[in-house]
């Protein structure tokens, strides 16, 4: 049932070309320039008359809720915000009938979430649900919404759950960018085109694997670790940092790069390592200085680039490449080596990746 996997973790690590395919499958019409998603098409001006989406998750899913943040607000000019669902549901929150709220749930079964999209729909917002599993709890409640179709994810940590979340989201950001006229039509193409390529470079991304495990060897005895990234990569870092603490049990934090200096640089000395994301778009030479920064400080840089990328290759101790992408779909690829470095770190450890202490697949308490 592994697939001749050890583990479901690795499994649906090698799944993500598959499920992204799967997920944006009769939906993505590059050649017509389209995309078709009933929730959407049914629910438009809903959309286009909100004064805000309001995005509600937990663990990893709340991270493909920030990575959305980035994707509505830059692609589609629509503001957004993004909560925890266990704080806004006791926090009072300011909800209206027009805001559309997005519950963002592979299971579909978090209390809190589903908590927190009861709460929404009282005070008369229109809720969206994007779940992977069908007929879940939240799917049901939800005025509509996407699935992702990754399929059934079994490992506790999720991985395909997550770039598939990230690619209803974007489809769901790039329709509405079309619809309301922020897109030019040659723009809307490049996307779908760049999209359909998305499954390819995330098979290519995965070729790194014999490269990490080498560098999982070097760090598998970390104590603490640090993961950094700036824009559309700040909610990866965050991804990365999480997939290592709940299976290899190592401490590690997330933070946009440009934080390093307000607090966490004080922790870098020769023993930490750091994974830096520093992909060639977005703010970019920004990041090297960073990278820069931790050197002097005598750091290990584990850096994610864009493949051929020369100017961190003189200054990281590793480097993992990526193939190019547009910068709001770079997510897609750079998760792939942090979902890798963990497995491979956890496995050396001992731990018991697919079900790691403590945690369960879906937390129906709160
Ligand atoms: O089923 P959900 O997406 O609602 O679950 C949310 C979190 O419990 C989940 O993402 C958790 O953080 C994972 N163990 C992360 O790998």
């Amino acid at each position: 049932e592994k697939g001749g996997y050890d583990h479901f973790m690795l499994k649906e690590i090698y799944e993500q070309p598959r499920a992204i395919k799967d997920t944006y499958r009769g939906r993505l019409l590059a050649d017509q320039g389209l995309i078709r998603m009933a929730g959407i098409d049914l629910n438009m001006e809903k959309f286009l008359n909100a004064n805000r989406i309001i995005i509600v998750a937990c663990g990893t899913s709340w991270h493909a809720g920030l990575v959305a943040e980035y994707i509505f607000e830059d692609l589609a000019r629509i503001p957004v915000e993004v909560e925890y669902a266990s704080e806004f549901r006791y926090r009072n929150p300011v909800i209206t009938d027009k805001d559309v709220l997005i519950a963002i749930s592979q299971s579909g079964e978090t209390a809190d979430t589903l908590a927190a999209i009861k709460l929404a729909k009282e005070k008369g917002a229109f809720v969206f649900g994007v779940c992977n599993v069908v007929g879940s709890s939240i799917a049901r409640e939800s005025d509509a919404g996407a699935y992702t179709h990754a399929g059934p994810e079994i490992g506790v940590a999720s991985t395909k759950a997550f770039t598939t979340q990230i690619t209803v989201l974007t489809l769901m950001a790039l329709k509405l960018a079309k619809a309301k006229g922020v897109f030019s039509e040659s723009r809307y193409h490049e996307y779908l085109c760049e999209l359909e390529t998305i499954p390819g470079k995330v098979e290519k991304s995965l070729e790194s694997n014999t490269l990490i495990e080498i560098i999982a060897d070097v760090y598998k005895d970390s104590t603490n670790c640090l993961y950094l990234g700036r824009g559309y990569n700040f909610p990866v870092a965050l991804e990365g940092a999480l997939k290592l603490k709940e299976i290899s049990y190592i401490h590690a934090e997330g933070y946009p790069a440009a934080e390093m200096k307000h607090g966490p640089i004080a922790l870098i000395d020769e023993h930490m390592p750091v994974f830096v994301i520093a992909t060639k778009k977005g703010h970019y030479e920004k990041v090297v200085s960073n990278i820069q920064e931790i050197k002097s400080r005598k750091g290990k840089i584990i850096a994610i680039v864009t493949e051929g990328d020369e100017q961190v290759k003189d200054l990281a101790d590793h480097v993992i490449e990526v193939p190019e992408t547009l910068e709001s779909l770079t997510p897609l690829l750079t998760t792939i080596p942090l979902q890798l470095i963990s497995y491979h770190i956890a496995v050396m450890r001992g731990c018991n990746v697919d079900q790691p202490r403590n945690l369960a697949k879906s937390v129906t308490v709160e």
